[in-house]
């Protein structure tokens, strides 16, 4: 195997850095979410995507799981503008898209529609929820989709520039590297020792690990981006071997779509290149909306129509009985010997300025993060 075929077949590029956009006086004000989407869509990570979806294809990915043409894709990209500013937009019109001030890209209008978003939450998130993060987020969004293919004019601010790439330059740089086989892993935490295990695990069988934590916008009590990724750069500097790990940004919003958002973390990271992706407990959850194992068991649906090979782990934690990390497929003692600490509960010990136990999160991870202020 190499670097596996993008999704949909072709990896789309819209970007035109050097487009004159100056005749175009129709303006949208989009969201941080909707500017990370607009560039994702543009390097080809959400490929075969080339634009904000329209209703036909939205209503599919609702229903079916599926764009209007059959591939598999399983979040709405949707471009959300107020009422008063769709009355402005019709059919046909080429549409700069701002943010703070700047112009970042130009959507051609194909349709403007009005979503029934307790529908979408009921099929995305499984709720309609608003204390659901995910839910939340797409009610406090405007009411009025706009549809259409874009182009990226400019380049959204880099927050992380040498972990930032597209997925051209991901895919060159794995080839390169001889990476034949490369595993993706998602994240919006702080690598911890059970991270750690799985994706070590993982690299005791495929040639390089893809760590590529989400740093766009996630909700108020995670761990902010830019502490997090002086996290990573503590933890690879001493434990991981760096010629078989490369850092890299993944600059979309969190949805908090566990099982659905899964399969879009998939498909992604195959348009990065990666041949496979690690699926653990709860991924992409929030709270007991989802249960452990249900993004595991959506993905299996769906593996070999994939086209990425998902390594699928169990909850994992350090056993003090067995003295190493484990999970119930290696370990055979009761939990009473299992260090498992929640999110929550980890949090409020870095607040007080407490070390959790080193079985659970090496120090070298802690002390970039306590005792932060704005943490
Ligand atoms: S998220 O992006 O999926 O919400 P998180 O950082 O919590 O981020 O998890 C990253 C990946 O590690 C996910 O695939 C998740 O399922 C997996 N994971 C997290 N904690 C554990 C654990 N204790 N055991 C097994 N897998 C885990």
């Amino acid at each position: 195997m190499t670097v596996s075929s993008p999704h949909g077949g072709v990896l789309i590029n819209r970007i035109d850095l050097q487009a004159d956009v100056h005749h175009i006086l129709k303006e949208i004000e989009i969201d941080r979410v909707a500017l990370s989407d607009l560039e994702l869509l543009a390097n080809g990570a959400y490929s075969p995507l080339d634009g904000f979806m329209n209703s036909e294809d939205y209503e599919s990915v609702l229903r079916r799981m599926r764009v209007a043409d059959g591939t598999l894709w399983s979040i709405p990209i949707t471009l959300p503008v107020d009422e008063k500013i769709a009355e402005t937009i019709k059919i046909g019109d080429k549409v700069r898209l701002m943010y703070r001030g700047n112009a970042y890209g130009v959507i051609h209008v194909t349709e403007l529609y009005s979503p029934n978003k307790r529908v979408e939450a009921s099929y995305v998130f499984g709720t309609t929820d608003r204390n659901h993060p995910g839910v939340n987020k797409l009610f406090e969004r405007p009411n009025i989709y706009v549809a259409g293919p874009i182009t990226l004019i400019r380049r959204p601010k880099k927050e992380f520039p040498e972990y930032h790439f597209d997925p051209i330059e991901t895919r060159e740089k794995f080839q390169q590297l001889g990476w034949k086989t490369i595993v993706g892993f998602q994240t919006r935490n702080p690598v911890h020792r059970a991270h750690e295990y799985i994706q070590k695990v993982a690299l005791e069988i495929v040639d390089g690990l893809f760590l590529n934590p989400l740093v766009g916008e996630t909700k108020s009590d995670d761990i902010p981006a830019d502490l997090r990724m002086k996290s990573y750069e503590a933890l690879l500097n001493e434990f991981y071997p760096n010629d078989r790990v490369w850092l890299a940004t993944f600059s979309a919003a969190m949805r908090y779509a566990g099982p659905r958002e899964a399969i879009f973390h998939a498909i992604v990271r195959k348009n990065f290149g990666c041949t496979h992706f690690i699926v653990g407990r709860d991924h992409a959850g929030v709270g007991d909306y989802y249960g452990t194992y249900e993004a595991q068991q959506l993905i299996s649906q769906y593996e070999e129509e994939l086209g990425i090979q998902i390594f699928k782990f169990e909850h994992s934690f350090y056993c003090k009985a067995c003295g190493n990390m484990a999970s119930a497929r290696t370990c055979p003692h009761n939990q009473e010997e299992h260090i498992i600490l929640s999110g929550t509960k980890v949090r409020e010990m870095l607040k007080k300025g407490e070390f959790p136990p080193v079985q659970f999160s090496r120090p070298e991870v802690i002390k970039v993060l306590i005792n932060r202020k704005k943490y």
